[in-house]
């Protein structure tokens, strides 16, 4: 049995940690298995299982592996490291130095605080929006997730979406009352919440990639701009997605609009824990201990993750736009053969795509826009797509709601041996229709 190991591991695994998982997306409950492979190692564009199967990778530990599995700087930063001592709740050189390099590359930000997830990035920044304003309410769109704190988990995409709910139980009233939500691009709506509520900040993804990937129309996000800085709303782009994975300089550096506060994540920690935020130095300095809202970490800036970041971070700044256009073709390659697929098989899919992030989503519709097409696109489809991948040696994001990822480890062939692989789902899809 080819997941032999996987499901021995699960059996225990689910006694002693909820589903089995620390994270539920990885449970795989939305692609049909009953349980998910478990990693033992990974190099460059793979992933091997306990049973020693090999997949190509396109979730790349959910983004921050923009190099690829056990890339040799990395290691060679984190080795350097820890000879000299893990964690030491002191402050280092090498936080500073991340600092600079993520300055360097976010004119939006003056400043800028670690943090050890995306989770605590956002919520801290959230609480900064609310010091600097002194206003309670925040606003966030439908199907952009920002991490699992309380205030930002309301209608929040992919994890929950791919669980079947919208909401998660456990938040009080009063978070749920401060939590404002509104449809992604809806800008009428968004002047009409501002003008009548007091919002200290909107929080969004400027390319959501948590209900699908979806594309954001520049006027949006230049009118939200606008419409914030006129009823003195902070506007927090939470790049921990986007941010160094679609240019060095994130969703703002494209779209150039600058935010008032940066969430980021994921990249620059090169596979491991870092998050930050960041953004003017009147806005950041409200932070203790030079101001009055509270954050603070004992692993915050840890030394081994700030080394592992400083090395992507340098890898990818000394490359500049040549890294980003060679990941995008690899993404244009890949896609172009799997909508020729899709036409040979008449399976009907949309693929969004930018940078090197894309999600198929199995759907008539030619375009897929809001939250509303992404969850009305064929979840079983995607399920045979996914399960069709896995046992052929591809591993796919096990969730409709997730965008794909590919590293710059990932080579031609592996594109190749993907569009094979998508052929056979592809043709199984197809009889499924037939059948149906
Ligand atoms: C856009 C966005 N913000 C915040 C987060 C939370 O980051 P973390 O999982 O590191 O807490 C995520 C996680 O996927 C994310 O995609």
């Amino acid at each position: 049995m080819r997941y032999e190991k996987s499901e021995k591991i699960y059996e225990v695994g689910k006694k002693v940690i909820p589903g089995g998982v620390n994270s539920p997306v990885r449970a795989f409950h939305s692609v049909d298995r009953t349980f998910p492979i478990f990693i033992k190692s990974g190099k460059e564009s793979k992933v091997t299982d306990e049973d020693n199967n090999t997949y190509i990778d396109y979730i790349c530990s959910w983004g921050p592996l923009i190099l690829g599995h056990n890339h040799p700087e990395v290691n060679k930063a984190v080795k350097e490291s820890l000879e000299l001592g893990s964690s030491f709740g002191l402050p280092t050189k090498r936080e500073i130095e991340l600092a600079e390099l993520v300055i360097k590359c976010y004119p939006s930000m003056d400043m800028v605080r670690f943090t050890t997830s995306g989770t605590e990035a956002t919520m801290a920044a959230v609480r900064v929006a609310r010091g600097f304003t002194g206003r309670n309410k925040i606003l966030k769109f439908h199907g952009c997730y920002h991490g699992h704190s309380d205030s930002l988990l309301v209608s929040s995409g992919s994890g929950l979406l791919t669980d079947g709910y919208q909401d998660s139980n456990g938040i009080t009233d009063g978070v749920l009352k401060d939590t404002l939500v509104t449809d992604f691009g809806d800008i009428k709506s968004v002047i009409k919440i501002l003008e009548k509520e007091n919002v200290a900040c909107v929080i969004i993804e400027p390319i959501p990639a948590n209900m699908g990937l979806i594309n954001t129309k520049k006027e949006f996000l230049k009118e939200l701009r606008e419409v914030c800085t006129k009823y003195g709303t902070l506007l927090i782009f939470d790049e921990v997605i986007s941010g160094f994975r679609l240019a060095l300089g994130g969703a703002q550096e494209i779209f150039e609009i600058t935010p008032d506060i940066t969430t980021l994540g994921k990249i620059i920690g090169g596979g491991y824990p870092v998050g930050a935020f960041g953004g003017r130095r009147e806005i950041m300095e409200m932070i203790a201990p030079i101001g009055r809202v509270y954050h603070a970490g004992t692993l915050s800036g840890n030394p081994i993750a700030v080394s592992a970041g400083i090395a992507v971070l340098t890898h990818l700044i000394n490359k500049k736009e040549v890294f980003y256009k060679e990941l995008e073709k690899k993404v244009d390659y890949l896609v172009e053969k799997v909508v020729k697929l899709s036409i040979k098989h008449e399976v009907p899919i949309c693929i969004n795509k930018i940078g090197s992030l894309f999600t198929i989503f199995f759907t008539e519709k030619n375009e897929v826009v809001t939250l509303k097409d992404s969850i009305e696109s064929n979840t079983s489809h995607y399920s045979l797509y996914f399960n069709t991948l896995l046992d052929n040696g591809v591993v796919a994001p096990p969730s409709k709601y997730e965008a794909h990822f590919i590293s710059s480890a990932h080579t031609y062939e592996d594109l190749d041996e993907t569009v094979k692989i998508i052929d056979l789902a592809f043709e199984k899809i197809s009889l499924d229709m037939k059948k149906n």
